[in-house]
């Protein structure tokens, strides 16, 4: 077969959401100033404003790692970034705060438990990754109907989390599923994250994932594994933050868009390893639910 056989489908469902070219954005630094700049990377370029390698002198010199988005706006391409970050520049004090103000009140983030109705907007992101990237092995796009299914399955057994932001985009979502099926493995997960790639690096999946893993723990599961296609930079360092150790690694273990690419194997201790185990819960209650889900609102 030849390799443009291989490659994934094209489809409306993966071009809901955006191709990001160029970004101008507002950073808000220690001493409460806003800095405006313009990227092409927004995640990469606002690790680089916090740790000082590569970013600007005046987030260097006005307290770099504590410097947070105050604001982002998606533009066509480069060009019309510059321009617009020029107009971001000449703007107010009273004008940027305003701008800074709306995009706050947008992106406000809910966290909630998912139901089959989200499946379109799950699937729509995680189609983007299918076509777009190499974080999943994945060459078709999956469809609504699956992710209905798959969303009802998950519940049955482990939390199927979503973010919203407060203007309804979907910002990311975490789930975990059975490790194996054998009734040995009854206390081991396989988490997955996906976030949109409009609000990579700014906090969402950390957001996702500690509550996942506390659901999880109070679950009584023992183990969560992650599986990491590699080159996944972000995916490995963000695993790594939240605790996960990588324990091996698969050579050349998928092939697609013309490269084989490796498969690192991840694990996180939820609990430790009791003898006998006590059974997992399968559900928690709401009450405990909305506990966890609200602590984890400031992480
Ligand atoms: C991996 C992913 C879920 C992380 O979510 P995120 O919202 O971008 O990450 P967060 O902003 O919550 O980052 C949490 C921590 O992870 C680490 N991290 C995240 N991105 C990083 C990067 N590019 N470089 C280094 N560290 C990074 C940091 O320690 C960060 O904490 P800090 O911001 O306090 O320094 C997200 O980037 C994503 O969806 N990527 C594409 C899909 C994917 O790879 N999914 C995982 C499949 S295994």
């Amino acid at each position: 077969m030849s390799a443009e056989g291989f490659g994934p489908a094209a489809s409306l469902a993966a071009d809901r959401l955006p191709h990001t070219p160029a970004w101008v954005y507002l950073l808000r630094c220690a001493d409460g100033s806003l800095y405006a700049g313009w990227t092409n990377d927004l995640a990469r370029r606002l690790r680089a404003h916090r740790t000082g390698a590569g970013g600007a002198r005046y987030t260097k010199s006005h307290g770099k790692s504590a410097v947070r988005l105050a604001y982002a706006e998606v533009c066509a391409d480069k060009s019309a970034a510059l321009k617009r970050e020029a107009a971001l520049k000449k703007l107010s004090k009273s004008d940027k705060e305003a701008l800074a103000a709306d995009w706050a009140a947008r992106s406000r983030l809910t966290v909630r438990m998912a139901t089959p109705d989200d499946a379109a907007d799950v699937v729509a992101l995680y189609n983007w990754y299918v076509t777009h990237g190499t974080q999943t092995f994945q060459y078709e796009l999956s469809t609504e109907a699956e992710y209905r299914q798959n969303i009802a399955e998950v519940l049955e057994k482990a939390p199927f989390l979503v973010a919203y932001t407060a203007d309804g985009r979907l910002a990311g979502y975490a789930c975990a599923h059975p490790w194996h099926t054998r009734r040995a493995f009854a206390w081991d997960v396989e988490t997955t994250v996906y976030c949109a790639p409009d609000v990579l690096g700014q906090g969402t999946g950390r957001r996702l994932y500690t509550a996942l893993l506390e659901l999880l723990r109070r679950q009584g599961y023992h183990n969560a594994f992650a599986l990491i296609t590699r080159p996944n930079p972000q995916s490995d360092a963000f695993h790594k933050a939240l605790g996960f150790t990588r324990y091996g690694v698969e050579k050349n273990s998928g092939y697609k868009f013309g490269r084989w690419l490796d498969l690192g194997y991840w694990a996180y201790e939820l609990n430790p390893p009791a003898d006998p185990p006590a059974p997992v819960r399968l559900q928690l209650d709401e009450a405990e639910i909305e506990l966890v889900l609200q602590d984890c609102t400031v992480v």
